[in-house]
């Protein structure tokens, strides 16, 4: 059954089951009450993950990170990971992604989100119920064709909230309504991505990636204290790039040496490795793929997808 996520979007996949607080339930009937605290107040954590076929089976790349990031970010709200009646450890939850992804036939990225499901009116998060659930879905490339043809972006007029406004490290959900606003810019102008500065004016990240930089054959991307959320995928690609050979500094970057640089490239579980071709309509480089950022890409997929022993650490095998 395919969905839409909005009309300039890929059509993606549902599943069939979803499991919600240790069961699993039919797509149609993982439903929440209109009063759940985090529909009002977005009061919520979510991953985004990604599953491959590999030689070996399905594999879900770097899980055990992107469940600990989920922990922490119920850390950060001051959630306890008790869901339904049974607090869950860390092996818990990643042993119920494998559940769902095994109850289900078609299934390429996976949502787990925390969330305050007690029916509530008024602000205090104290005591509130949380649930957890963990969604498949099949969405094949999430930018579409800007993954082989390269995206063209935007600089958006919304800033990355910074560490002041709230955890600008956690994937918090009502902290996507800026990514939102800056995607809606973004889809306005007939780009694909729209890249986000943070309150300095430096480069933070985009809406739902991080951002790389080739500046005379060096690498360079916002570091930590930027207001980015440290992606997984950021992490892996500056582990490949140093593999091999490139240097790679996590630094400030200004809109400047963004748009002169040589190359440059958006990093994420959904989008993958997506090169940037252009930027507020000026061509980055040459204005084709960067022949760096096309390396990482090719070499991300095959690391991804089972191709390269040495990274297997990297995947959790489904069966
Ligand atoms: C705001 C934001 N930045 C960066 C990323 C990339 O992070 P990751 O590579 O862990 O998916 C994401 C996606 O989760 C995101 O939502």
């Amino acid at each position: 059954m395919r969905f839409r996520h909005c009309p300039e979007g890929n059509e993606m996949e549902k599943a069939e089951k979803i499991w919600m607080n240790g069961s699993l339930v039919n797509w149609e009937d993982a439903k929440v009450h209109i009063l759940t605290h985090a529909l009002n107040y977005g009061t919520a954590v979510f991953e985004g993950i990604r599953v491959y076929q590999t030689p070996k089976g399905p594999a879900v790349f770097r899980l055990r990170e992107h469940i600990t990031r989920l922990f922490d970010g119920c850390k950060v709200l001051g959630i306890d990971p008790e869901f339904g009646g049974k607090t869950y450890s860390i092996d818990d939850v990643i042993e119920a992604v494998k559940t769902t992804i095994k109850a289900n036939k078609k299934v390429d990225y996976i949502k787990p989100c925390v969330f305050l499901s007690g029916e509530e009116v008024g602000l205090n998060p104290v005591g509130v119920p949380a649930s957890l659930a963990i969604t498949c879905i099949y969405m094949g490339s999430y930018l579409g064709s800007a993954s082989t043809d390269g995206a063209k972006v935007i600089t958006s007029s919304w800033h990355r909230p910074d560490n002041l406004c709230g955890p600008s490290g956690a994937k918090v959900n009502g902290w996507y309504v800026t990514s939102c606003l800056a995607k809606r810019e973004a889809v306005r102008q007939g780009a694909k991505e729209a890249v986000m500065l943070n309150s300095t004016g430096h480069v933070a990240e985009c809406t739902g990636e991080n951002i790389f930089i080739l500046r005379n054959g060096k690498i360079y991307t916002p570091q930590a204290s930027e207001c980015i959320l440290e992606g997984i995928t950021r992490g892996s690609v500056i582990e490949i790039a140093r593999s091999m050979g490139y240097t790679v500094t996590e630094t400030q970057l200004t809109r400047t040496q963004l748009v002169t640089a040589d190359e440059v490239w958006m990093t994420g579980t959904a989008a993958e490795v997506v090169p940037v071709t252009s930027i507020d309509g000026r061509a980055v480089g040459s204005g084709k793929i960067g022949e760096v950022s096309e390396k990482i890409r090719e070499k991300f997929h095959e690391i991804a997808t089972g191709e390269d022993p040495k990274y297997d650490r990297w995947l959790e095998y489904v069966n």
